[in-house]
């Protein structure tokens, strides 16, 4: 069918995909009415943004900052009057972390939620948030939340009725009245929170049901083989388009389908699922875009952008590239970086660089390209997590461990980022040098996240050096899970200009942000090829548009305490030659001479 309203009408794709999936002409009539209703719906001045802002995602101008609001600001009110700091900082796209209502007491830093129409009265109400959406949009600033679509709090509506039978809601979740399924589910299901929330399934003698739980065992996991589930969670994404939001982030995508004798990550129809969203979204909110989480292998990552033609999500988060960061940092070796982000990503979508989120770094790296390097990739894991639980006696960071396995002692970490990055040992023990290195290890690891090719989104308090908060270890709804350790209260005290150390972190992050909105060279377009080089403690790329007049830039990163020589042969090699300047510190590099040198943590950015 063709509409002559919808500029974008898609219909053709998605009936294949949803019949295919679902094979039912009612629930897809249905799901095409409320489509059409959203789109009579949306606001004009929404539609006028539609016509005009398609491809943000790409330009250089885009800078994301993830941030909770209570932590942030205390609630959508004061949030509003914030919208200055970000203007300020250069940030042009904030994700605010779950805000909608959510289940009393523990809830997963509020990915449980209990309503998709209500705002956490904490917060505030969807008054205050319209009214954060149009400040910020005022200013300039995009709008992005969590979509938590794999599950929602056992207190949510369809939950209760779920339980009690209601139709069409009892088929809305995955229960079952004997465990004879969820123990077949669970030979090949592995487990998300083996230590904080084991298992797969939670059992209700209240209920006589066994309920797919795959995180915690109050978020029940959404039956996404009902049309009827699908066709809800896409009214309520149409909801937040039609408020404004201008990116959702799709929580916790490789879970939503459920296969026995599966994984039940990452399946074949979870990738229709999302080209169904992402053709919906741009048939009636062009200029919204979806963010997928899918921290899952490299190789299974990719796949979420779909292709050219086909795209699923608009962005991803590059998580290889943060945990290759991570292993720089430590092993003062930048060798796995250069493995990363040269991968294919379709035209019109881009990787989410960053190095901290809420939460934990798990150390995904491949075992082939370890053992390529040298490196025994358990024992080589083993150091990683020890050197950022600060076990290892020459550590500079300060982190925790995150569901640490006794057995074969894995785990996780977690920590901000200054703190993993020596700021507190440093402040801890009044050493100066150490914390101007630290620093300047902060610097360069913003350095590496907004210039490499994608959108850079900064997790709030990084930005002025903020440290562990150890707080939750006294809070039993939270000291069970040290993701609490980096989800501090921002601290707006004394000011920031008034900390030394603030201000500088601050400011140096400030210096990024203008570098790279200056400079067409750092738009999402732009090619990056990861240089090859001779020295293994400098990690080095280069952004260059083939057959355009925009100058290519050379970026080198050294991730040692010490002075390090790069051989000029290894750029030249890309036939890039002659005297060029570093962007920040204006010195200048003849690429005639046969060596750069780079003083301990320097980046150079040459053009
Ligand atoms: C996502 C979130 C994480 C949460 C999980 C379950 O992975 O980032 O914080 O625990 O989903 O909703």
């Amino acid at each position: 069918m063709c509409n002559s309203i919808i500029s974008n009408w898609n219909e053709d794709e998605l009936r294949e995909l949803y019949q295919s999936i679902y094979n039912n002409n009612e629930a897809y009539e249905q799901l095409i009415l409320s489509l059409k209703s959203y789109y009579k719906l949306r606001p004009l001045n929404l539609k006028k943004r539609d016509m005009e802002e398609e491809q943000w995602i790409q330009k250089r101008d885009t800078v994301g900052m993830m941030l909770y609001v209570d932590l942030f600001a205390g609630n959508l009110k004061k949030l509003a009057k914030k919208a200055s700091y970000f203007k300020s900082l250069g940030i042009t796209l904030v994700h605010l972390m779950p805000l909608l209502k959510p289940r009393e007491g523990q809830n997963d830093g509020g990915y449980a939620v209990e309503s998709y129409r209500e705002i956490d009265p904490k917060l505030g109400n969807m008054d205050d948030f319209q009214k954060v959406i149009d400040a910020f949009h005022n200013s300039g600033i995009r709008v992005c939340i969590d979509f938590v679509m794999n599950h929602t709090a056992k207190e949510h509506e369809w939950a209760q009725k779920a339980v009690q039978g209601i139709k069409p809601y009892d088929e809305f979740y995955l229960m079952y009245d004997s465990d004879e399924i969820p123990r077949d589910y669970e030979q090949t299901v592995p487990q998300v929170f083996p230590k904080v929330s084991p298992g797969n399934f939670t059992y209700y003698q209240c209920y006589n049901k066994w309920i797919f739980t795959s995180f915690y065992e109050f978020q029940w996991d959404l039956n996404y083989a009902n049309p009827l589930v699908f066709n809800a969670m896409a009214e309520n994404m149409l909801y937040f388009t039609n408020i404004g939001i201008d990116l959702i982030r799709l929580d916790a995508i490789p879970f939503i389908w459920k296969q026995l004798g599966t994984n039940c990550r990452n399946l074949p129809n979870v990738h229709k699922l999302l080209r169904m969203l992402q053709i919906i979204v741009k048939m009636i909110a062009p200029s919204s875009a979806i963010l997928g989480e899918a921290i899952v292998e490299p190789n299974e990552i990719v796949k979420y952008f779909g292709q050219d033609d086909k795209i699923e999500c608009n962005l991803l988060y590059n998580a290889s590239y943060m945990v290759d960061i991570w292993n720089a940092i430590a092993t003062r070796d930048g060798r796995c970086l250069s493995h990363s982000v040269n991968r294919y990503v379709p035209k019109e979508t881009c990787w989410i660089n960053y190095a901290r989120c809420h939460d934990d770094i798990g150390w995904g790296i491949e075992d082939n390209v370890l053992r390529g390097l040298g490196f025994d990739p358990y024992n080589h894991k083993q150091f990683l997590i020890n050197f950022y639980n600060g076990s290892i006696q020459d550590s500079f960071a300060r982190g925790r461990l995150y569901e640490f396995n006794p057995e074969d002692m894995d785990a996780r970490n977690t920590g901000t980022l200054a703190s993993l990055a020596g700021l507190e040992k440093a402040v801890y023990e009044s050493d100066d040098y150490q914390k101007e290195i630290a620093i300047n290890r902060i610097k360069l690891i913003h350095a590496i996240i907004l210039l490499s090719k994608g959108v850079p989104m900064i997790y709030s308090g990084d930005e002025i050096g903020a440290l562990n908060n150890y707080s939750y270890e006294h809070n039993s709804d939270k000291s069970h899970d040290s993701r609490w350790l980096h989800r501090g209260v921002f601290d707006w005290n004394k000011g920031i200009s008034k900390d030394p150390i603030k201000s500088k972190v601050y400011e140096d992050t400030k210096q990024l942000i203008k570098l790279r909105k200056q400079f067409p060279i750092f738009d999402g377009k732009i090619n990056q090829i990861n240089m090859q080089l001779f020295n293994k403690h400098v990690f080095g790329f280069i952004r260059i548009s083939e057959g355009s007049e925009l100058k290519p830039v050379i970026a080198l990163f050294n991730f040692s305490e010490e002075n390090q020589l790069v051989g000029t042969y290894d750029i030249k090699q890309n036939q890039i030659y002659g005297i060029k300047t570093d962007l920040l510190q204006g010195k200048t590099i003849n690429l005639d001479e046969e060596t750069i040198l780079l003083r301990p943590l320097e980046f150079l950015i040459m053009q």
